[in-house]
């Protein structure tokens, strides 16, 4: 069976971690590099997170040198959100490994020539990296195969009413990608939310006896108390789980293409996606944008996930 080269691009962050441990479950792909990013908290503690989560898991991966702050927008972060660490105050193993040498957009590059083509791009934070790579090599964009992001929204935002957090933290690096021709799925809020889980649907998966269970545990309990006792919310949407799981199998996934472009400008609207959904524009759609996926295949994916880090 051929593998699918792919590089995760993340800011761990409870729900970047569960999806780098979805897609660390399924063998058919080659994660060639986890390359972090300032986001849902500074950059130091992403990028430990990071180098961690590929110890604890034990991918043989690189681990880039990510960006630190935006391309042009003050560095904001989210820690409130993430607890404590960025994982909710769990504090995983110290790392035994170290990171690459290399600049993750230097990786990029680099694994995007080696896979000749093949290579795909998973972005669950802000896309400073992604962006960075694609600006200083413009023959970057012919040799990804597609991208498929965490980012934005069609509907309403969760950083203001306008923006979602990664398309807010760095809505420049998001509209280079955007309009960077390079075929990409956006998996955005509202897209998202067709997979929310109850606490009983996200528990019964999460604390399946595993290897990986305490750290599935705790990051599911953070999330779900928080959305319900703090954000009075009726269940969890872990949007980049979601979208790693429409990556792995993009089955699962229904999406509509349409012109989207981000507002990088407006002093109120800066990250909002403009997603033309009813195709008023006139312009080529560049953007194929998540509107629903089927909820009983992701929550199978995530049983068998939990199954795998049983067996393996
Ligand atoms: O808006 C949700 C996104 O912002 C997720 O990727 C979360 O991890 C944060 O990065
Ligand atoms: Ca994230």
């Amino acid at each position: 069976m051929s593998k699918r080269p792919v590089v995760i691009d993340c800011d761990p962050g409870v729900d970047d971690t569960l999806a780098i441990f979805l897609a660390a479950s399924h063998p058919e792909l080659e994660i060639r590099a986890i390359n972090p990013v300032a986001g849902n908290v500074g950059y130091e503690s992403t990028s430990q997170n990071a180098l961690r989560l590929a110890d604890l898991i034990g991918i043989d991966c690189r681990v880039g040198r990510g960006a630190e702050e935006p391309l042009i927008a003050p560095c904001r972060t989210a820690g409130a959100i993430h607890g404590k660490g960025g994982l909710g105050g769990y504090e995983l193993p110290e790392a035994k490994r170290d990171f690459d040498p290399d600049y993750a957009w230097d990786v990029l590059w680099q694994e995007a020539r080696r896979a000749e083509g093949e290579l795909e791009v998973v972005t669950l934070g802000p896309m400073t990296n992604l962006a960075i790579a694609l600006t200083r090599y413009p023959e970057l964009k012919k040799l990804i195969k597609k991208i498929t992001s965490m980012v934005g929204t069609a509907g309403q935002g969760n950083t203001n009413v306008y923006a979602e957090f990664n398309a807010w933290v760095d809505p420049h690096a998001c509209e280079i990608v955007f309009q960077s021709g390079i075929p990409i799925a956006m998996c955005g809020l509202d897209g998202n939310d067709t997979c929310t889980l109850s606490g009983e649907e996200l528990y019964a998966i999460m604390e399946r006896p595993s290897r990986i269970t305490p750290v599935t545990r705790h990051v599911a309990h953070f999330i779900h108390e928080r959305n319900t006792l703090q954000w009075h919310l009726p269940s969890s949407t872990i949007h980049d789980l979601v979208t790693m799981a429409c990556f792995i199998d993009p089955s699962i996934a229904t999406y509509e293409p349409c012109y989207t472009t981000c507002e990088t400008r407006s002093s109120i609207s800066a990250g909002q996606t403009v997603v033309d959904l009813y195709h008023v524009s006139g312009k080529a759609p560049n953007v194929d944008v998540l509107r629903c996926a089927d909820k009983e295949r992701f929550k199978a994916m995530l049983s068998e996930m939990m199954d795998w880090y049983t067996a393996h």
